[in-house]
């Protein structure tokens, strides 16, 4: 059967995903697609004294995306920006226990996601830092 693909865990985070939604606001937005499959993810992240102390996201996509979306949001909540760019998609699928190869690509979606949520804040506190500085000059 197709459903004994995937683990209990992918299964649980599909059926019931954990921090689904936006943040109002939010610091960093990333929103990745994959042209192959058409699946579209949107992650956002609230971040404090460099901690990422929310993380929420919108998938359109399949049950792999939707729980590694799930679980990425999951696995970043209360770490530093450092420590978030080093979540890998494998880091994410193997706290999924696992997922079939043909869908690694889907946790690689998340993990890009994320990064790119990252990026976006990263690029937007430089600019704030920048401005700040101008203004101080
Ligand atoms: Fe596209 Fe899973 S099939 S992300």
């Amino acid at each position: 059967m197709a459903l004994s693909l995937y683990s209990d865990k992918v299964m649980e985070h599909f059926r019931n995903p954990r921090n689904v939604g936006e943040i109002e606001s939010p610091d960093g937005i990333g929103h990745v697609g994959n042209p192959v499959c058409g699946d579209i993810m949107e992650l956002y992240i609230r971040v404090e004294n460099g901690i990422i102390t929310d993380a929420k996201f919108k998938t359109f996509g399949c049950g792999a995306a939707v729980a590694t979306s799930s679980m990425v949001t999951e696995l970043v909540r209360g770490k530093s920006i450092e420590d978030a760019l080093g979540i890998s998609n494998r880091a994410v699928a193997e706290a999924l226990d696992g997922l079939p190869p043909i869908k690694m690509h889907c946790s690689a979606l998340a993990e890009e996601a994320l990064k790119s949520a990252i990026e976006d804040y990263l690029t937007k506190s430089r600019r704030e830092k920048d401005s700040g500085s101008e203004q101080t000059a």
